[in-house]
C-alpha cells in the first residue's frame, strides 16, 4: 500500500502536480499537458480561479450558453446557462420561443425567509428550558445587533426566534429555531455567523440561569438550513387550447390531455417523478451555477420540498381548466446577486448583466421560469416524439469528435446521419467506408 501524503496542501501547485503524476499517473507527460493546458494564462485570473477552492491543480470548463426569448411577467429576458448536456440549452430556447406567443411567463414570489437551528441537548425539565428561554431570548437578540446592522438597514436581518421542543422525537433535543431575511445575499454566511453567535450568548446566558436543577442545556451544533419552504416562487404559463394548434400531427387538445397525464404520472409515481424533477434540475441548476449560486444547495432543498408531504412527487402540475391549458410549478430557491462567488466569478457578474442587475428576487423568478421552461420542453417531446431523436442529433457533434472524423468528413456524416438516430457503431461504420472511398479515388 502507498504511504499516505502529509502536508499536501502546502506544497506548491507544481509539486502536487509531480505527487500526482508519480503517484497515480505513472509519471505521464500527456496528463501533464492535460492539466496544464486548462490553466488560463491571464495569471491574475488564474490566482482568483485558485482562491475559490483548496488543492487546485487546473481548471474543469463547463459549457456557458444563452437561452434568449424568455418573456417573463411581460420583460424578455436572456437567460444565461451554465451546463454540459447538450439538448438543455436548445430545449429551454424552444420552450421559451413556444410561450413567447401565448402570453409568457408569470412568476410571483411567495416568500424570501430562510432558516436557521441552533441545536441543543437538554435532559432536564421541559417548563426549565422554556422558563430559560424567556429569561435569554432578549439577551440573545440583542446579541445580534452589531451582525445583524448592516441588513437590518436594507429590511432584513433575524427575523423570529423560536424554541423548539422536539424531545418526542429525540430524547433531550430541542432547537432554537431562527428566521432570517437576507435581502440580495443568499446568506449562508450572515445565517451561519448570527447563529453561532446565538448559540456563545446561550451558553452565556446559561451559566447565569438560577432555575436548572439539573444541567445545563449544551449546544450541538449551529447551521442553516437548506430546506427552505418561506424562500419560494412560483410559476405558470398558460393559453387556451386552440391556442396551442397541432403538435406532430396532434390537435392542441390532444396534447395538453397527454402532457397533463404524464406530469399526474410524476405526482404519483416516484420512480418517474425523480426524472421528471431531475429535467427540471437541468434548468435551475444551469443558471444557479451560471449565477454562482450554490446548486447543492439549491437541489437539497427543492428535492426535499418535493417530499414534503412524505411521499416524492413532481414539482410542477398541469391542468386542463374549460378551454384553457396550464401549468404552474413553486420551487423552494435561496439564491444571491450580491456576494459569495457571485460578485467574485467573472463570468457570474457577466450573468448579472445579462439580467440586467437582477434582484434575489428577480433571480429566484427567472430560475423558476428556467426549471418550468425545462420540464415543458422534456414533457412536449416525450408526449410526442420521444427525446431520443433530437438527442441524439445534437450528441451527433460530440460523437464525431469522439471518433476522430476530420471537418469534412464530419459535414458529410452529418448529412448522412440527417434522417437517422446515430449510434457510435453506425457512425464508426461510415467512417470507415468514407475512408475507404476516398483511398480508393
Ligand atoms: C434528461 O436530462 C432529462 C429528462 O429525462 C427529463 C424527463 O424525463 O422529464 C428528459
Amino acid at each position: 500500500m502507498n504511504t499516505p501524503v502529509s502536508g499536501f496542501s502546502k506544497l506548491s501547485k507544481s509539486q502536487k502536480i509531480d505527487w500526482l503524476l508519480s503517484r497515480h499517473l505513472n509519471e505521464s507527460e500527456t496528463a501533464r499537458e492535460v492539466i496544464t493546458r486548462y490553466w488560463n494564462q491571464d495569471v491574475p485570473l488564474q490566482e482568483l480561479h485558485d482562491g475559490f477552492s483548496e488543492n487546485t491543480i487546473t481548471n474543469y470548463y463547463l459549457p456557458y450558453g444563452l437561452a434568449p426569448n424568455f418573456l417573463i411577467d411581460g420583460e424578455l429576458v436572456t437567460i444565461p446557462m451554465a451546463i454540459e448536456e447538450s439538448s438543455v440549452v436548445a430545449a429551454a430556447s424552444k420552450a421559451a420561443k413556444f410561450w413567447l406567443n401565448r402570453g409568457g411567463f408569470k412568476t410571483e414570489v411567495l416568500g424570501t425567509l430562510k432558516s436557521g437551528q441552533v441545536h441543543l441537548n437538554f435532559e432536564g425539565l421541559n417548563s426549565e428550558m422554556e422558563a430559560f428561554f424567556a429569561f435569554a431570548k432578549a439577551s440573545l437578540l440583542q446579541s445580534l445587533e452589531s451582525i445583524n446592522a448592516s441588513m437590518k438597514k436594507r429590511g432584513g436581518g433575524i427575523q423570529d426566534l423560536r424554541l423548539v421542543d422536539k424531545t418526542k422525537d429525540l430524547k433531550g433535543y430541542y432547537q432554537l429555531h431562527a428566521t432570517f431575511e437576507t435581502n440580495d445575499a443568499m446568506g449562508a454566511n450572515f445565517i451561519n455567523t448570527s447563529l453561532e453567535q446565538l448559540a456563545m450568548t446561550l451558553r452565556l446566558k446559561a451559566s447565569e440561569f438560577k432555575g436548572f436543577s439539573t444541567d445545563r442545556p449544551e449546544v450541538v451544533m449551529s447551521i442553516l438550513s437548506n430546506y427552505v419552504p418561506e424562500c419560494r416562487v412560483k410559476v405558470s404559463v398558460s393559453c387556451s387550447l386552440d391556442e396551442i394548434g397541432e403538435v406532430n400531427g396532434v390537435t392542441g387538445r390532444e396534447f395538453a390531455e397527454k402532457f397533463v397525464r404524464a406530469v399526474n404520472i410524476a405526482g404519483i409515481e416516484p420512480l418517474r417523478a425523480v426524472t421528471h424533477n431531475k429535467g427540471i434540475m437541468n434548468g435551475i441548476d444551469a443558471v444557479v451555477i451560471a449565477t454562482g449560486n450554490d446548486f447543492r444547495a439549491v437541489e437539497a432543498g427543492v428535492h426535499a420540498y418535493a417530499a414534503r408531504d412524505g411521499k416524492y412527487r413532481s414539482l410542477t402540475n398541469a391542468r386542463i381548466e374549460e378551454h384553457n391549458f396550464v401549468f404552474e410549478a413553486e420551487f423552494p430557491l435561496a439564491l444571491g446577486t450580491v456576494g459569495g462567488l457571485t460578485s467574485l466569478h467573472p463570468l457570474s457578474k457577466l450573468a448579472m448583466q445579462i439580467l440586467g442587475q437582477p434582484s434575489a428576487e428577480k433571480l429566484m423568478r427567472v430560475t423558476a421560469v428556467a426549471g418550468l421552461a425545462q420540464n415543458f420542453a422534456a414533457l412536449h417531446s416525450l408526449v410526442t416524439t420521444g427525446i431520443q431523436a433530437g438527442h441524439m442529433k445534437m450528441h451527433l457533434v460530440n460523437m464525431l469528435e469522439q471518433i476522430g472524423a476530420n471537418d469534412e468528413e464530419k459535414a458529410q456524416l452529418k448529412k448522412d446521419f440527417e434522417d437517422k438516430t446515430p449510434s457510435f457503431s453506425g457512425l464508426k461504420e461510415s467512417l470507415a467506408q468514407l475512408r475507404i472511398a476516398a483511398d480508393q479515388s
